[in-house]
């Protein structure tokens, strides 16, 4: 693009200062930059300046979950209907470990981190311990994939390469990387990271599938024959990965997707909750719903929306293929962006100095027709990990790894 052009470009949307930077380039700086600015996706960031950012919700209703007592009457026919469908390679798993941790504080890639406490212990070693559950069971191995981002992409292989796939046969682990968003501040004013580069970072957990084909490893998806997609959080070391019981539960079901949910600790328990809207399943966050909708409850007493997302989802692979070229909503969240300011110091800011846009993976479940709501028992198989200490943190996912049986 021509120097002129692009000046065009930025002045329409109000970002002269970019310009300033550029100019102050030589050649490799100004195509790096160029090319950046090239790809923005103007109609997301022009979103940032908008007064009315909450997503309107439309009719809500709740969804009845297949729940544990029922799960267990029927696990030997679930179970079986879900090993066999991985012993003939229908399944496959993807683990999203493009996000930054910025709650955790550790720079690097979130499964780097040792949760040990007499001997190492990482997320990423976790995880794949539990996978193997299932395929020592199986008799198979089930293709992983796993999605990183500009970011942390090189150090994460670093690693796997390091650690020798921690066991797992290394042809059944495929890297692939999600797509980059810019940041901006709270005047809408992209943020720059160094002199030839906006600030960009992950465009949130959404984005997988589209990356998956943009990147071409849903070529290995297709030449596998996988019919079905495991979309896992990195950060969440009881994972139960490719679960015979919910794929077979899913499978008979006869729904397209399926995700894992917990019972609600209590109404006000901040987590999305899987429900119908407008007739379709959706997940709608605590911060959506009116007292009147959170309090309200079924007959029998329970809580009528009662059952909350792990980020634990099965996809039927075709299913998702027709809603590729689907428009899903972009949130935007106030985050710390760390930018160079006009003299070129880099600024780590210590509170929220602007917004990210974020694609996110719950939302996908509401562009198809059904989903399965699985129901799971928590302190087996829900201990993430987003903060240092207190909810969430290390140490809480430490207790539940300890009362699981894992020695740290
Ligand atoms: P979170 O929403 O908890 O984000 O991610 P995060 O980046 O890990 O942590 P914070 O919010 O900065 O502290 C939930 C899951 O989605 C993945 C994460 O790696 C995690 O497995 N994720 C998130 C991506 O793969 N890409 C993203 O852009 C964001």
């Amino acid at each position: 693009m021509k120097d002129n052009e692009l000046l065009e470009i930025l002045k329409e949307h109000n970002q002269e200062h970019i310009y300033k930077a550029y100019q102050k380039l030589d050649e490799a700086g100004k195509a790096k930059l160029g090319a950046q600015i090239e790809r923005i996706d103007w109609s997301i960031v022009d979103m940032a300046k908008k007064d009315e950012l909450a997503q309107e919700r439309g009719k809500l209703e709740p969804l009845s979950a297949v729940e544990i007592s029922e799960i267990n009457a029927k696990r030997p026919e679930y179970e079986n209907a879900g090993l066999d469908a991985i012993r003939k390679s229908k399944v496959g798993a993807v683990l999203l470990a493009g996000g930054q941790g910025t709650r955790l504080g550790s720079d690097g890639p979130k499964g780097k981190y040792n949760i040990g406490i007499t001997k190492d212990v990482f997320i990423f070693e976790r995880l794949i311990a539990n996978l193997f559950e299932v395929t020592d069971k199986a008799g198979c191995f089930v293709p992983l994939y796993i999605m990183t981002s500009d970011k942390n992409n090189d150090e994460t292989i670093e690693f796997f390469e390091e650690k020798n796939y921690f066991g797992y046969p290394k042809d059944f682990v495929k890297f692939f990387k999600q797509e980059m968003a810019p940041s901006v501040d709270f005047d809408g004013k992209l943020y720059m990271e160094t002199p030839d580069s906006l600030s960009l970072s992950p465009n949130g957990n959404g984005g997988w599938f589209y990356s998956m084909v943009k990147t071409g490893i849903i070529d290995d998806v297709k030449k596998r024959g996988v019919e079905w997609l495991n979309i896992f959080a990195v950060d969440n070391v009881l994972q139960r990965i490719a679960d015979p019981v919910f794929v077979g539960a899913t499978i008979n079901s006869g729904c397209v997707s399926g995700a894992k949910v917990v019972k609600k600790a209590d109404p006000q328990e901040k987590i999305g909750v899987l429900c119908l809207e407008d007739g379709k399943p959706s997940i709608v966050e605590y911060y959506e719903m009116t007292e009147e909708i959170i309090n309200s409850r079924q007959p029998n007493g329970e809580l009528s929306y009662n059952f909350g997302v792990i980020l634990n989802y099965l996809f039927r692979v075709d299913k998702l293929e027709e809603i590729l070229s689907r428009q899903m909503p972009v949130h935007i969240v106030e985050k710390k962006i760390p930018y160079i300011d006009e003299n070129g110091a880099l600024i780590k800011p210590e509170e929220p100095n602007g917004y990210k846009f974020e694609l996110l993976v719950l939302d996908m479940i509401h562009l198809l027709d059904n989903c399965l709501s699985f129901e799971v028992v928590r302190d087996y198989e829900f201990a993430p990990i987003k903060n240092k200490t207190g909810v969430d943190s290390v140490e809480s996912a430490r207790e539940l790894l300890k009362k699981n049986g894992v020695e740290l």
